[in-house]
């Protein structure tokens, strides 16, 4: 009896994922000036798709501060490097760069998370994204592969 209902509720599992498209992500980042996520994939189905950015570490944003920045590929070390001279205050980033996709805020402790939802219409099935942090330094380990499906 008991081992039925757990196959049934098994079953219920796998065929709500299998119809349902991932419509958020989350990605860790940490005091070892890392994300645990290498890639993740944005379904062009979804109806809004959001991004959680959280910071696990204990170091503040002045030390060890992330972001999570979205472009192009081609357009990432460019928008990085001239974030660098906008400052903590700006978060690292020249917001109104039209090549910015999507960005959270700056985040460290004790402020660890941040959310938002990305515009699905500056994103196109095939082409090559970037999601970086912008805090000097920090893109050279900082980055990922986002995948548009
Ligand atoms: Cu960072």
């Amino acid at each position: 009896m008991f081992l039925k209902a757990v196959a049934v509720s098994l079953f219920t599992l796998a065929s709500a994922s299998a119809f349902a498209a991932e419509c958020a992500v989350t990605v860790e980042s940490t005091d070892q000036m890392s994300y645990t996520t290498q890639s993740f994939t944005v379904d062009k189905s979804c109806k809004a798709f959001t991004v959680t950015l959280t910071h696990s570490g204990n170091l503040p944003k002045n030390v060890m501060g992330h972001n999570l920045v979205i472009s192009k590929t081609t357009d990432a070390q460019s928008i990085a490097n001239e974030g660098m001279s906008q400052g903590l205050d700006k978060e690292y980033l020249k917001t109104d760069d039209p090549r910015i996709i999507a960005y959270t805020k700056m985040i460290g402790a004790p402020e660890k998370e941040d959310t938002i939802t990305l515009d699905l219409s500056k994103l196109e099935v095939g082409s090559d994204y970037t999601f970086f942090c912008t805090f000097p330094g920090h893109m050279a380990l900082m980055k990922g592969k986002v995948v548009v499906q």
